[in-house]
C-alpha cells in the first residue's frame, strides 16, 4: 500500500527563501501547501504544490487551510524583512511578524500540527563580541525587525512546552544566490541585499553604494557570512525529517562559517562576469556590525547538513545566472 506524501504548509512560499524550500521539498516527497499572501512574492514562484492566497493573520484561514489539505507540519517563513523600515515603522513588523505568528501557531494547535520550522535570523544577536557567532551568544537584537524574530523564538519555546511542539528556530546568516536549475532566485522590490544590488550595478552601471570602508577589517569593508539559498532549503528540509523522526526543539545557526567583505564581493562578480560592477563608498550604516561569521557546527552534527554550494564564486556564479535572464521579472 503506498504510503501519502507528508503535506507541509509553507507560509511565504512564494518569496525567495520559501520558494526554493518548497522545491527542496518536493524533491523529497513532500507535498509542499504554500500560504502567502504576495505582498512581497510572486505568485510564478509557487510551482511545486498547491497555492493558498491568504495572510497569517487570518487564523481561521488558516484553520480551513491546515484541514483541507491535511497539513503535518509548517515551515514558517512568511514575514517582512527590512531591517531600515523596521526602526521607522516598528508597528507594522511587531504586527506582521509577531501577531501573525501567534495566529499561525494558534491555528497549529486548534488543528493538532506539532511540528514548526522557524525562519528565524542572526539579527537577534545584534552586534556580536565574537566570530564566529554560536547559538549561545548573547541575544540582543539592535532593531525591532531583529526583536521580531526573538519574541516568536520565545513565544515558540513557551507554546512547544505546554502543547507538545517541537520546532526549530533557523537562525540564518545572508541567504544568497539561485536555483541552481533556474527556475527561481532572489527577486525583491524594493531590494535591500548586497549580492542582488550588485548584479543590479553590473547589468545597468549604476555604482552600489559601499557603506563604510574605514571598519578594522581586511580591507575596512563589513564581512558577512553569505549562505548559499539551496543550502538553506536543504537544511529546513533536514530539520523537517529531524522532528518528525522525533528530534528535541532547538534553535540552530545556519551559514558556511567564513566571511567575505563587500569589496571582495564586489571583486568576485567582476571575475565571474567578466564585467565592471561599479561601486561607491559612502557613510557607514548605522547598527552595522563589522563581523558577522556564523559558527554552523551545531546544525551540522544536529541535522547531519553540510552546505554545498556556498562558495562565494558558487554563490555569485548562480545569482548572476539568474539576473541576467532578460526576462527575469516578468512572470512565468
Ligand atoms: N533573506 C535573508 O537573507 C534572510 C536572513 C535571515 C532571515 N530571513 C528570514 O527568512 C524568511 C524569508 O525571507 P525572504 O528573503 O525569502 O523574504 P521574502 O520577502 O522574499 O519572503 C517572505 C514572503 O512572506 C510573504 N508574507 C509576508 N507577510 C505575510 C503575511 N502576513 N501573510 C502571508 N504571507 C506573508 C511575502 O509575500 C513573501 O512572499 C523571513 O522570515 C526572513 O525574516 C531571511
Amino acid at each position: 500500500m503506498s504510503q501519502r506524501s507528508k503535506h507541509v504548509l509553507v507560509t511565504g512560499g512564494a518569496g525567495y527563501i520559501g520558494s526554493h524550500a518548497a522545491k527542496a521539498l518536493a524533491a523529497k516527497g513532500f507535498v509542499p501547501v504554500v500560504y502567502d499572501n504576495l505582498i512581497y512574492g510572486h505568485r510564478w514562484a509557487v510551482q511545486w504544490g498547491p497555492f493558498v492566497e491568504g495572510d497569517i493573520r487570518d487564523r481561521a484561514k488558516l484553520i480551513s487551510t491546515v484541514r483541507d489539505h491535511e497539513i503535518e507540519a509548517i515551515m514558517h517563513f512568511a514575514a517582512f524583512t527590512y531591517v531600515g523600515e523596521s526602526v521607522a515603522r516598528p508597528e507594522r513588523y511587531f504586527n506582521n511578524n509577531v501577531i501573525g505568528s501567534l495566529a499561525l501557531f494558534d491555528a497549529a494547535i486548534e488543528t493538532g500540527v506539532r511540528h514548526v520550522v522557524f525562519s528565524s535570523s542572526a539579527a537577534i544577536y545584534g552586534i556580536p563580541d565574537r566570530a564566529p557567532i554560536s547559538e549561545e551568544a548573547p541575544q540582543s537584537p539592535i532593531n525591532p525587525y531583529g526583536e521580531t524574530k526573538l519574541i516568536v523564538e520565545r513565544a515558540l519555546h513557551w507554546y512547544g512546552a505546554a502543547h507538545g511542539i517541537t520546532w526549530t528556530a533557523l537562525r540564518y546568516f545572508n541567504a544568497a544566490g539561485a536555483d541552481p536549475g533556474g527556475q527561481l532566485g532572489e527577486d525583491h522590490l524594493p531590494e535591500a541585499h548586497l549580492i542582488p544590488l550588485v548584479m543590479q550595478a553590473v547589468l545597468t552601471g549604476k555604482a552600489v553604494d559601499v557603506y563604510g570602508s574605514d571598519y578594522p577589517t581586511r580591507d575596512g569593508t563589513c564581512v558577512r557570512d553569505y549562505i548559499h539559498v539551496t543550502d538553506l532549503a536543504d537544511a529546513h528540509v533536514a530539520a523537517l525529517e529531524y522532528l518528525l523522526n522525533g528530534g528535541a526543539s532547538v534553535a540552530l545557526n545556519l551559514g558556511a562559517g567564513r566571511g567575505y567583505t563587500v569589496l571582495e564581493v564586489i571583486q568576485t562578480a567582476q571575475a565571474v562576469t567578466g564585467r565592471e560592477a561599479p561601486y561607491r563608498i559612502v557613510e557607514r550604516r548605522l547598527g552595522d556590525p563589522d563581523v558577522l561569521i556564523a559558527d554552523p557546527g551545531r546544525a551540522e552534527r544536529i541535522l547531519s547538513w553540510r552546505p554545498q554550494r556556498s562558495t562565494l564564486e558558487s554563490i555569485v556564479a548562480s545569482a548572476w545566472a539568474w539576473h541576467a535572464q532578460p526576462a527575469k521579472a516578468t512572470p512565468r
